[in-house]
């Protein structure tokens, strides 16, 4: 496994590779669960060329939250990947990839700004900034991204139409632990009341995605589980059925239509999405070849 911080040496061992056929490309910024191991191996099924990459993007935190606490596990970070047979790890220095000179931005407008655009701005500028740069560096045929980070999977795809990466975007659905809390390196900073209660969370999402797919009204829904959820001790900042395409909030299920909410409980914010109803297979964005595959979520041990 190439292991390199160096844009040229992982230019030229993949120029070594793309004969052998398509190469398959996970972003990351660590702190690797198995969430980022459910991608990996979907990418491996997809490619003769796994490529991860390891890099806490600094471009999108704002100056209030956590980059320098971010958790950084890099070793075991390796030691996992090494074990799912990935061929190269792309782990750059953030002075060199964006030295002082840097000035370049992506916004992608409208899709990025509701949620957790409204929550985080300039959150997804900085997203869409390093995924492009990313895209550029390693030049992948298919980009693995999750479905736990519903909007970023949105923003990327319309990225991808609009600036004609030649990228196919495939969506992995949401890795969970066993009481249903979806996977996340933040998760670590749970205190053990916290984590305990976080499992409400899920499961308010769950039945409202059942109560929207049955047919009770989604304004009656929404501000029902906002009510469930505060008074479970949640602060909500939003609690939603979108349209994945577009993010936008939707009054009746559209085909693929998701409940996204975002919740604080102490210090952290939780982030999950439901998608209501069955559809095995719902773009996001309006690529015929961009993939969400929204069969069973993964609860428990992953794959
Ligand atoms: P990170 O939070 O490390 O997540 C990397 C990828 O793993 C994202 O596509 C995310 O949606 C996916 N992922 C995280 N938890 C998951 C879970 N429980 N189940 C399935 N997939 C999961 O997202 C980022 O990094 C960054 O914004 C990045 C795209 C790397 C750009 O900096």
């Amino acid at each position: 496994m190439l292991v390199t911080a160096s844009i040229p040496e992982l230019r030229s061992a993949l120029a070594a590779r793309r004969a052998l056929g398509p190469v398959a490309f996970v972003p990351t910024m660590g702190a690797l669960h198995e969430g980022h191991l459910s991608l990996v191996r979907i990418a491996r099924a997809e490619a003769a060329t796994v490529v991860v990459s390891i890099f806490v993007n600094p471009l999108q935190f704002a100056p209030t939250e956590d980059l320098a606490k971010y958790p950084r596990t890099p070793e075991k970070d390796l030691e996992l990947l090494r074990g799912e047979n990935v061929d190269a790890v792309f782990c750059p220095v953030a002075s060199e990839f964006y030295p002082p000179e840097f000035s370049t931005s992506i916004t992608v407008a409208g899709v990025s700004e509701g949620e957790e655009g409204a929550v985080r701005p300039g959150h997804f500028a900085g997203v869409a900034t390093v995924v492009a740069k990313l895209f550029h560096v390693v030049g992948p045929d298919v980009a693995v991204f999750g479905r736990k980070d519903l909007q970023q999977a949105a923003v990327v795809a319309r990225m991808i139409e609009d600036l004609d990466f030649p990228v196919r975007l495939v969506v992995a659905p949401i890795s969970r632990e066993d009481d249903g809390l979806a996977r996340s390196s933040r998760n670590v900073y749970l205190t053990a009341p916290e984590r305990k209660k976080a499992a409400a969370f899920p499961r308010a999402l769950f039945s409202a995605a059942r109560r929207v797919a049955e047919g009770e009204p989604v304004p009656a829904v929404e501000a029902g589980v906002r009510q469930e959820l505060e008074t479970e001790g949640f602060s909500v900042d939003y609690a939603e059925v979108v349209d994945p395409a577009t993010m936008q909030r939707v009054s009746r299920p559209v085909a693929g239509a998701a409940f996204a909410a975002a919740v604080r409980v102490g210090k952290i914010r939780l982030l999950d999405n439901v998608v209501i109803g069955s559809s095995p297979n719902v773009s996001i964005g309006s690529l015929p070849n961009v993939l969400i595959d929204s069969s069973d979520d993964l609860i428990g041990g992953g794959s």
